[in-house]
């Protein structure tokens, strides 16, 4: 099945199961998502100018290649959190050797957390594609709750979503579509907003994806 086929409406749809089936279908370099090389994302937290060890925090990380991407760039403290197990199984599987990095693998669903209630100190929060699956407005309140709390004074944040002209649907799944205004509103008066671009991402299919990426900064 493509991965953009299917249908979902129901409020009452098993997220994770979704999810899970869709990493244990296809090669990962088949998925709709799948970035060979995640430059947006590398050069915003680039421009963040963390030191090595800060933390940082991937939103529904799926089986990215970023992370492999900063362990070559030297981040040493990750946290790689996700709904689907089989999503972070896949992404360990690709990682290369990081036995001098902190690594923690956190499945939680980033709308009805459990442990990731425990998460503190963030230095950076990346999410590519993932609060855009949060259609209901208990599920955004839900993520972004979470985002502030876990966040340090000063942390940046990536948000990576399709923008409005972008795609109403992925995986089978209905989206949310964001424009910066809109991520400003949710994230309120205590973020600044430092970047923001539109960016169309070609699908490995071919197809293309309109983004707006964006990146914010906590005040003190
Ligand atoms: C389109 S993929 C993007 C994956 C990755 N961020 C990337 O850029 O390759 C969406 C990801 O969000 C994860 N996800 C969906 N709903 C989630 C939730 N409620 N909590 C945590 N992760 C979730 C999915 O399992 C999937 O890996």
């Amino acid at each position: 099945m493509n991965e953009d086929s299917g249908e979902c409406e129901n409020t009452t749809y098993d997220f994770e199961k979704h999810w899970n089936a869709a990493y244990q279908k296809s090669p990962i370099t088949n998925l709709g998502w799948y970035e060979e090389n995640p430059t947006p994302s590398v050069e915003l937290i680039e421009a963040c100018n963390l030191s090595k060890d800060a933390l940082i925090f991937n939103a529904g990380a799926g089986a990215t290649t970023l992370i492999s991407e900063l362990l070559k760039k030297g981040y040493v403290n990750m946290m790689l959190n996700d709904i689907a197990t089989a999503a972070l199984a896949e992404l360990e599987s690709h990682l290369p050797p990081y036995k001098n990095a902190h690594i923690q693998f956190v499945v939680d669903d980033l709308t009805n957390p459990s442990e990731l209630l425990k998460l503190k100190n963030v230095d950076l929060w990346h999410d590519r594609a993932v609060l855009h699956f949060f259609t209901e407005e208990k599920q955004q309140k839900a993520y972004f709750d979470l985002l502030k709390a876990a966040l340090k004074p000063k942390g940046f944040v990536i948000l990576a979503e399709f923008n409005l002209e972008g795609a109403k649907k992925c995986s089978g799944l209905d989206v949310f579509n964001y424009n910066e205004e809109m991520l400003q509103e949710r994230l309120g008066s205590d973020f600044e907003l430092l970047k923001s671009f539109n960016y169309t991402y070609i699908q490995p299919s071919g197809n293309t994806k309109e983004y707006v990426y964006t990146l914010f900064q906590k005040k003190s």
